[in-house]
C-alpha cells in the first residue's frame, strides 16, 4: 500500500507540477564531504543488445531459460522505484533498449520519466544505440552510432538527457580512436572494466587506475579522462540484491537474524579495499550486473538500508560516507578534487584475462558477419546521400533509413560485430542487417529514379556478388545499365566486376563512348560452391568513373565484332622456374615449383615476399580467446594454379587445398596487390579446430615494430612483446598475445621498404618476425571456455563448416611518408566503393543524371565523412582531413558552394555526434602529472577556435574551413 501512495503521490506531483525547474547535470549531484571517503553508489544494468539471446529476446524477457534477461521490466520496474525517493539515481547506457520501451509508454509514464530525468534521477551514460566494440569497429560506424543515440536522446528529453560520460564497461579493450571521438564529442569522461590482467594489477598497485589519456599523435588536446573500474562491473560481492542472486538481505529486524553490523562491516571492508587504490577520497561503487533490477524494488530496499546504517556510524566517527550517485557525478568529484593524473598515449589491446587468455580471437570471430556489416555501413552511407540528394521525405522512407540506421548502431555492439554471440543470435543479426538493407535499398531506387530521371528504372543491388552472382544478371547481361553511385568527395576510378554468361558485350558510357572491358572466369572453387546458382560463370570487368552518379550501358555483341580484348591462359612459357605476372605498375614472379608467390617489384622497389597459408590447430581457443598449443603448420605443398592475362586485368588461380583457394590480381594502372582469399569448409581433426592464417614474410628489417590502425584513422605502433607501460606475461601465449585488431591497415619498413596490408573487414593481424605480417583470416572452433558465450566457435552453412571469402591489398614502397599517404586514399576507395545499381536499359536508353551537389573542390584529402537528412530541414555535414600530422599539414578551403548547392540558409557547428552546439562545448579538463603542479582551480576545455556560424546573406569568406591532420568538423545546415 505504502507503495502504491508513493507512486500516486508521485505522478500527481508530476501532473501537478509540469513545469518545475530542472536541475539536472553536474548541479543535480548528491552533496560529498570533505573529510570523509565518499562512496559513489551507482545503480546500474548493464544490458547487452544480443548475446546469448537475441535483441527481442533480451527485451522482453523470452527464453528465460538460457539467460535471466527482460529489460523491459527493469525499466518498467526502475522507474516506479525511483519516483519513491528522490535521492535514488540510475544510469540508462544503451539507447537501443531504452527507445524500444519509451515508444510503448503512455503520456503519464512519460511524464514521470521527464521529470526523473529533468532532475538528474534518471540518467543517461553512453548513450549510444548501443555499448560498441572498440577493436572491429570503423570510426564512421561509431560516430553514426552515437548520433543517431544521443539525437534520440535530445529530441527527447532535451539537454537534460545529454550524457557526459562514457561507459564502456564490457567492452573487450579499448582504443585510442574511441577516446578521441568522446573527447570531440565533448564529453568529460569515460570508464570501463575490462583490462589486461598485468596492466590492471600494476596500475592498482600505483594507483594509476585513473589517467588522461593522450588520445590522438596528430591532433593536440584531444585528451580523456579514463578510469578503470575496481571490480569489473559487477555488485561489491557478497551485495547483489535482485532476483538473479542470493546475497543476504540487510535484516535489521530485532531478531537474532539481524545482519546489520555485520553487513556494513563487510561493505565497508570493501570499501577500504579499493579506496586504498584510488588517489582521490571518492570512489565509485557500481551496483548491479547483466540484466539486473528486473526486482529493482528489492535492489533499492536494500541499498536503501546499506546506505542508512553506513551513514549512521559517522555519528560515532565512521569516515564513509555513502549516497546513490552516477558515473558523471563520480567524475565531477574527481574534477573538483583538483588532482593531476598520470598519463596514458597508447590503447588498451590486446586485452589479457590471465596469462592463457589473450582476447584476440574475437578480433576474427565470424569473419564473414564482420564484412556484412562493413557493407552494412558503406550502404548507409549510400543511401544517406542518395535520400537527401534526391530529397525523399515520406513516412515509410524515413523508416526505412532510421532502420539502417539503428540496426547498424545494434551491430557494432560488444557481442555483435566482435563474434562472440551464440549462434541463433548471429542468425538474428543477419536477418535484421539483410532486412534493414532491403528495405533501404527502396529508398535508393527512389531516390535514383528522380536522380537520373529514370521513373521505371529497377535499380537493384546485387548483394552476392562476393561469389560473383546476381539474379539481375543470372541470364546474361544484355541491355543492362549499370548505375554506381560514390559515396566519397572526389571522382573516383575504379574496376567494375559484374557476373555474366560466357558472352561477348559491349560497355559503354553516357555519352555512348565504347568502354575497354574483358571478360573471366570465375575461379572454379567458386563454381563448385554447392549452393551457389551456377548460371553465371564469368565476370565482365571494366574501368568505371564516378563523380557522384554514373550510368554505363551493357549490351550483348556477337562475337566477331571484336569489341573485347581476349583473356588468354598463360601457358607455361617464362623460365623453367618462375612465371612472371606483371603490368605497367606492379609485376608479380610466381615460383613455379610451389606455386607460391615470391617477389614483388613496384613503386620502384622490389622484394622478395612469400606468401604462406597455415593452420594453428587448437583444442582451447574460443570466440573469445586465441589460445595457441602448436606450432604454425603450414598448409601447402604444390599449389597448381593457373594465369589469366588480359589488358585491363591479370589473375593468378591458385588452389592451394581442398578448401583454400586464392586470386591474385592487378588491374592496369592500380598501384596494389589484391590477394582474394577463400577458405572453408575448415576441417575439423577430431576435436580439434583451428585458426587460418596467411603471412607474408619479406626481407625488410623491421626490427620487431609495426603499425596497427585505430579503427580505420591514425596508426598506432606496436613493438612484438612489449606493451605501453606495463610488462605482459606472454610466457603462456607467446604467439597468441602478440594479435591487434586490424580495421583497416598494418604496416611494418625499414629504412628503404614498406610493406602494407589493407583488409575489406576487421581482423586479427601480427607481425611475429622482421619483415613478416600475419593476418588470422578464419576460425572454426569447438572448444566452449564455459566463461562465456556457452556455445563453441562452429559456424556452419548448409550443414558444413563456413566459408568465407574475402581480399587482402598489398603495397610495397620506398618511402614512408608518401606511400602512407597513397594508402590513405586507397583505404577511403575500398572501404567506401561504389555500389552498384542494376536496371534493364531500353534500346537506346541514355539516362541523363540531373545536377546534383559536386563535392570536388574540396582539397584531396578531406573526406565526405557524413552527407544526410538530420532533420527535415537540416543537413548534417562531416568533413575529415584523412591524413595526419607525418602525411599533411593542415588545409584551408571554402564551403560556401557546397552550402550554396544543398540550399542552405543557415549554417552552425556542432560536437562530432551533431546534438550540441560547439560554442556549448565545455569539458572537465584534468591536468596530466608531467605537465607539472596540481591545478589550483577548476579548469575546463572549450573549443579553440571560432565555430563556423553563417548565413546565406553573410559573406564568402564567413564559410572558410581550416581541418588540422586527422581533424573532422561536424556541421548542420538549416535548409529552405
Ligand atoms: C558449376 O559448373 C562448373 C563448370 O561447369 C562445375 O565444375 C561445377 O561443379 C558446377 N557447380 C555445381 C554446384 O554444380
Ligand atoms: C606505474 O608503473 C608503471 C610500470 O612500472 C609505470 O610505467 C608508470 O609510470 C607508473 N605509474 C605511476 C602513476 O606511477
Ligand atoms: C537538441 O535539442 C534541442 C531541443 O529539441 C534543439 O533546440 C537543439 O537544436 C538540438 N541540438 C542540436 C545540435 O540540434
Ligand atoms: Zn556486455
Amino acid at each position: 500500500m505504502a507503495d502504491l501512495y508513493a507512486i500516486l503521490l508521485a505522478v500527481l506531483s508530476v501532473l501537478l507540477l509540469p513545469h518545475s525547474q530542472a536541475i539536472c547535470g553536474y548541479e543535480s549531484c548528491p552533496e560529498t564531504k570533505e573529510d570523509k571517503i565518499n562512496i559513489n553508489l551507482v545503480p546500474h544494468s548493464h544490458n547487452d543488445v544480443g548475446w546469448l539471446k537475441t535483441v527481442d529476446q533480451s527485451y522482453y524477457g523470452y527464453k528465460n531459460a538460457i539467460h535471466h534477461a527482460a529489460v523491459q521490466y527493469i525499466l518498467d520496474n526502475v522507474v516506479t522505484e525511483l519516483i519513491k525517493d528522490p535521492k535514488r539515481r540510475f544510469i540508462q547506457v544503451e539507447t537501443a533498449f531504452f527507445a524500444k520501451w519509451w515508444k510503448v509508454q503512455s503520456e503519464t509514464m512519460r511524464q514521470v520519466v521527464r521529470k526523473l530525468v529533468n532532475e538528474g534521477r534518471f540518467e543517461f551514460t553512453g548513450g549510444a544505440w548501443s555499448m560498441n566494440d572498440e577493436a572491429s569497429v570503423n570510426y564512421q560506424e561509431v560516430i553514426d552510432q552515437f548520433t543517431v543515440g544521443l539525437k534520440f536522446l535530445n529530441e527527447t528529453f532535451g539537454a537534460c538527457a545529454r550524457p557526459r560520460v562514457g561507459w564502456q564497461i564490457d567492452t573487450f579493450g579499448h582504443s585510442r580512436e574511441q577516446a578521441a571521438i568522446f573527447a570531440h564529442m565533448g564529453f568529460d569522461g569515460q570508464f570501463f572494466s575490462r583490462m589486461d590482467h598485468n596492466d590492471k594489477d600494476t596500475r592498482l598497485e600505483n594507483l594509476s587506475m585513473e589517467m588522461v589519456w593522450e588520445a590522438s599523435e596528430s591532433l593536440s588536446g584531444v585528451e580523456l579522462f579514463s578510469g578503470l573500474l575496481y571490480n569489473f562491473y559487477s555488485d561489491t560481492p557478497g551485495f547483489c540484491f535482485d532476483v538473479l542472486c542470493d546475497d543476504e538481505p540487510i535484516i535489521d529486524g530485532k531478531g537474532p537474524s539481524n545482519n546489520v553490523e555485520s553487513r556494513v562491516d563487510e561493505f565497508l571492508d570493501y570499501a577500504e579495499e579499493v579506496s586504498s587504490h584510488f588517489i582521490t577520497n571518492h570512489i565509485m561503487i557500481p551496483m548491479g550486473g547483466d540484466f539486473q533490477y528486473e526486482d529493482a524494488r528489492m535492489n533499492y530496499k536494500n541499498m536503501d538500508k546499506l546506505i542508512r546504517y553506513i551513514n549512521e556510524r559517522q555519528t560515532n566517527g565512521s569516515i564513509y560516507n555513502i549516497f546513490y550517485s552516477t558515473p558523471s557525478c563520480y567524475l565531477n568529484s574527481l574534477h573538483k578534487s583538483l588532482k593531476s593524473w598520470p598519463s596514458k598515449t597508447q590503447d588498451f589491446f590486446p586485452y589479457a584475462h590471465g596469462k592463457g587468455s589473450f582476447w584476440t580471437g574475437y578480433f576474427t570471430s565470424r569473419p564473414t558477419q564482420k564484412r556484412f556489416v562493413r557493407e552494412g555501413n558503406q550502404f548507409l552511407q549510400v543511401v544517406k546521400q542518395l535520400s537527401l540528394l534526391a530529397h525523399l521525405s515520406s513516412e515509410k522512407q524515413t523508416e526505412d533509413l532510421d532502420y539502417l540506421r539503428h540496426i547498424m548502431g545494434v551491430m557494432q555492439h560488444h557481442d555483435a560485430i566482435t563474434g562472440t554471440e551464440r549462434q541463433a543470435v548471429s542468425d538474428d543479426y543477419d536477418r535484421l542487417t539483410y532486412d534493414a538493407i532491403v528495405g533501404a535499398a527502396n529508398n535508393a531506387r527512389d531516390a535514383l529514379r528522380i536522380l537520373t530521371n529514370q521513373p521505371d528504372g529497377e535499380f537493384e543491388s546485387c548483394l552476392r556478388l562476393n561469389i560473383s552472382e546476381c539474379a539481375f544478371t543470372k541470364d546474361g547481361a544484355d541491355n543492362v545499365m549499370v548505375t554506381l553511385y560514390n559515396p566519397l568527395a572526389h571522382v573516383s576510378t575504379q574496376y567494375i566486376r559484374i557476373p555474366v554468361l560466357n558472352e561477348n558485350y559491349e560497355v559503354t558510357d553516357e555519352k555512348g563512348n565504347q568502354i575497354a572491358s574483358e571478360i573471366l572466369p570465375v575461379p572454379w572453387e567458386v563454381l563448385a560452391l554447392e549452393h551457389r546458382p551456377n548460371n553465371t560463370q564469368h565476370e565482365l570487368v571494366f574501368k568505371a568513373t564516378a563523380n557522384k552518379v554514373a550510368n554505363y550501358f551493357i549490351k550483348k555483341i556477337e562475337n566477331s565484332e571484336g569489341a573485347q580484348s581476349p583473356v588468354i591462359q598463360k601457358r607455361s612459357r617464362d623460365s623453367e622456374s618462375e612465371v612472371v605476372v606483371e603490368n605497367s605498375l606492379v609485376k608479380l614472379v610466381i615460383d613455379k615449383q610451389s606455386g607460391l608467390l615470391k617477389s614483388i617489384e613496384m613503386n620502384g622497389v622490389s622484394e622478395e615476399i612469400v606468401q604462406n597459408f597455415g593452420i594453428y590447430k587448437t583444442n582451447y581457443s574460443c570466440a573469445y580467446t586465441f589460445r595457441q598449443e602448436d606450432e604454425l603448420m603450414l598448409l601447402h605443398n604444390s599449389i597448381e594454379f593457373n594465369v589469366y592475362e588480359g589488358s585491363l586485368v591479370k589473375e593468378v588461380h591458385q588452389h592451394v587445398n581442398e578448401w583454400i583457394s586464392q586470386v591474385i590480381r592487378l588491374y592496369e594502372g592500380v598501384n596494389r596487390v589484391e590477394f582474394e582469399w577463400m577458405v572453408g569448409p575448415i576441417p575439423l581433426d577430431g576435436d580439434v579446430g583451428g585458426e587460418i592464417i596467411t603471412n607474408f614474410q619479406s626481407g625488410i628489417s623491421s626490427k620487431g615494430i609495426f603499425y596497427t590502425d585505430s579503427n580505420g584513422r591514425e596508426l598506432i605502433k606496436r613493438e612484438k612483446d612489449k606493451r605501453e607501460d606495463f610488462v605482459s606475461d606472454l610466457s603462456a601465449q607467446p604467439i597468441a598475445g602478440n594479435f591487434y585488431p586490424v580495421t583497416s591497415r598494418i604496416a611494418l619498413q625499414d629504412n628503404s621498404h614498406r610493406l602494407v596490408l589493407l583488409t575489406d573487414r576487421s581482423q586479427a593481424g601480427t607481425s611475429l618476425a622482421d619483415g613478416q605480417l600475419e593476418m588470422i583470416l578464419h576460425r572454426r572452433l569447438l572448444f566452449n571456455d564455459g566463461g562465456g558465450v556457452g556455445e563453441p566457435l562452429n559456424e556452419e552453412q548448409f550443414g558444413k563448416g563456413l566459408i568465407a571469402r574475402g581480399k587482402l591489398y598489398l603495397v610495397l614502397n620506398s618511402d614512408e611518408n608518401e606511400g602512407s599517404k597513397s594508402e590513405r586514399v586507397m583505404e577511403k576507395e575500398l572501404s567506401l566503393p561504389f555500389w552498384k545499381f542494376f536496371s534493364s536499359s531500353g534500346k537506346d536508353a541514355r539516362a541523363s543524371v540531373q545536377s546534383i551537389p559536386d563535392f570536388n573542390d574540396l582539397p584531396e584529402s578531406v573526406h565526405l565523412l557524413t552527407l544526410e537528412s538530420f532533420t527535415e530541414n537540416e543537413v548534417l555535414l562531416r568533413l575529415e582531413n584523412y591524413l595526419d600530422a607525418t602525411e599533411a599539414g593542415s588545409i584551408t578551403f571554402n564551403i560556401r558552394h557546397i552550402f550554396d548547392s544543398l540550399n542552405g540558409v543557415e549554417i552552425r557547428e556542432t560536437t562530432l555526434d551533431g546534438n550540441l552546439p560547439l560554442s556549448e562545448m565545455k569539458r572537465f579538463k584534468f591536468q596530466a602529472r608531467k605537465s607539472g603542479n596540481p591545478p589550483s582551480a577548476l579548469e575546463y576545455t572549450t573549443v579553440q577556435f571560432k565555430p563556423l556560424e553563417a548565413n546565406k546573406l553573410d559573406e564568402a569568406s564567413e564559410f572558410t574551413v581550416l581541418l588540422n591532420p586527422m581533424q573532422i568538423r561536424t556541421f548542420i545546415i538549416k535548409t529552405i
